[in-house]
């Protein structure tokens, strides 16, 4: 099984951004722990900070990967392009925030992506992409149940 991680703009500083908001801890150095938690399954990681480079990740990734776990950054509140490249992939998308969104300015509340994606995990940390993969997996599987392939 393979699941994309997709992190936007300004999440390549994790650990060294606003700590006391986003926490200590380097995206890799989690991902290195995630992928340890994970080892029967293909992780893999893409960050960019560019709105661009995000829609070509996920449109290809819309054809390659089985989930994607996406924190698009602040683009989450700007970007209706991502929310229509989201819609437009049959690949399951779960849209993960660090911060409890709803804690913090006005402008953070809105999201254009969250219509377009299966759920939202938010204000749990990096904890979220963990549950985002375990809940993708669990997806998969029932849905290869429902189509009688297990
Ligand atoms: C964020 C929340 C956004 O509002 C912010 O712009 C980010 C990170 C989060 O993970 O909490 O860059 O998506």
């Amino acid at each position: 099984m393979n699941i994309l991680i997709i992190n936007g703009p300004n999440l390549n500083l994790l650990g060294r951004r606003q700590p006391e908001i986003y926490g200590p801890f380097s995206f890799d150095d989690y991902f290195k722990g995630l992928q340890a938690q994970f080892p029967h399954m293909h992780l893999e990681y893409f960050q960019s900070n560019h709105e661009g480079a995000l829609l070509d990740k996920l449109h290809g990734a819309g054809s390659e990967a089985d989930g994607i776990v996406l924190n698009a950054g602040a683009l989450t509140h700007t970007s209706i392009a991502l929310a229509d490249a989201v819609a437009a992939i049959r690949t399951p998308v779960v849209e993960v925030h660090i911060s409890n969104v709803y804690k913090r300015e006005p402008f953070r509340h809105h999201s254009y992506l969250s219509a377009c994606c299966e759920g939202v995990i938010v204000g749990l940390g990096l904890e979220g992409y963990r549950l985002a993969v375990e809940w993708l997996v669990r997806r998969t599987k029932v849905s290869e149940k429902l189509e009688g392939k297990e």
